[in-house]
């Protein structure tokens, strides 16, 4: 292992003024956001939405790297160029999905354990070969009644850094992605509870397996009412308990936290993420590693037709841009009303 190297990487993934693109959808997960759109998710259909995304012009300033789907990394632009060797060629580093899904966990009814981690180390070699230098892997942890237990939040911190031990062993910087959903109609007050204690156990495991720090990156969920509650608190109380929240865990030699959006809208993330940003100092750099609070409008505005390309990708850079402004504490929301 490299270490030099991963911290590198790691700090390029979270450079001021620039985040992460997750487009790491899994076949089924893209058929969900094409049928909204009415698209059929068909390969071709999946490589030319993706190819948007990646070639989006002027994008590339706000975007560090794009989290690739197994499908995808093997995939190449009109002109023939496979898609990680587009990105580093345009300054984005190419990463990889490696989790193989969140599944029930046997005994433990309403918990899930995600999987992969048998055949990794092999699958991490050939990702590395085929131009990944960082991967994901997400944890789901669902709030209801009588859940989550402590065994469940567990297991998943167990196997989340088993993953990222493997990924720092080939040289790959892993995205620890523990995800408290907001799903449900529970409290931000419950949402600390859960992620405190979810953080408390994933960095417990994080020494425990030897986890060099400055070698990977956080992608928490903010602390926030869920979906459901009847009285959500306000941005500047999400971005307070987040902060509070992530203080409490994460060692300084973390470089950084790049937030999951997790059904957020659009704008109510990239608010979020530039408030926090005010809160100066932080000892990390805090940023986005956004799937849908970056590419909902842009999806949106292409709607699968030639003659929007275009107007998908332009939407999609001027996300890309204000996330961009958000790391620097330097979004607002009359923003989304001006002209693109
Ligand atoms: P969302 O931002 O849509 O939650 O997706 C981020 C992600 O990569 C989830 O694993």
């Amino acid at each position: 292992m490299n270490r030099n190297e991963l911290a590198r990487i790691a700090q390029a993934m979270v450079a001021k003024g620039k985040g992460i693109l997750a487009a790491d959808e899994s076949t089924g997960t893209i058929r969900k956001r094409f049928d909204a759109i009415r698209l059929e998710s068909t390969e071709e259909h999946r490589r030319s939405y993706r190819e948007l995304l990646f070639t989006a012009p002027g994008a590339e300033e706000a975007i560090s790297g794009v989290i690739l789907y197994d499908e995808t990394i093997r995939q190449k632009t009109r002109d023939g160029t496979p898609f990680p060797q587009y990105l580093t060629q345009h300054g984005m580093i190419p990463g990889i999905k490696v989790d193989m899904g969140a599944k029930p966990l046997a005994g433990f009814p309403g918990e899930t354990i995600t999987e992969g981690l048998d055949g990794l180390r092999e699958r991490l070699v050939e990702y590395r070969s085929l131009g990944a230098r960082f991967a994901k892997w997400r944890a789901v942890i669902d709030i209801a009644d009588g859940i989550p237990t402590s065994f469940g939040i567990e297991a998943n911190a167990h196997a989340l850094a088993r993953y990222a031990a493997l990924c720092q062993e080939n040289e790959i910087v892993p995205i620890v992605e523990p995800e408290v959903l907001m799903d449900g109609g529970h409290s931000i007050e419950r949402c600390e509870e859960v992620t405190n204690a979810t953080l408390n156990a994933v960095f417990n495991q994080l020494f425990g397996h030897r986890i060099y720090l400055e070698g990977m990156v956080l992608k928490p969920n903010m602390v926030i009412s869920g979906k459901k509650a009847s009285n959500r608190a306000p941005p500047a109380a999400v971005a307070e308990a987040t902060l509070r929240t992530l203080k409490r865990h994460v060692p300084p030699a973390v470089p950084g936290i790049a937030f999951l959006s997790g059904g957020q809208s659009s704008a109510e993330a990239t608010l979020h993420l530039s408030l926090m940003n005010r809160m100066s100092p932080l000892p990390w750099s805090l940023t986005f590693s956004y799937g849908r609070a970056l590419q909902d409008t842009a999806l949106k505005a292409w709607g699968g037709k030639p003659e929007t390309y275009a107007a998908g990708q332009k939407e999609f850079a001027r996300r890309a841009r204000l996330n961009g402004l958000a790391t620097a504490g330097r979004y607002s929301s009359e923003m989304e009303s001006q002209a693109a």
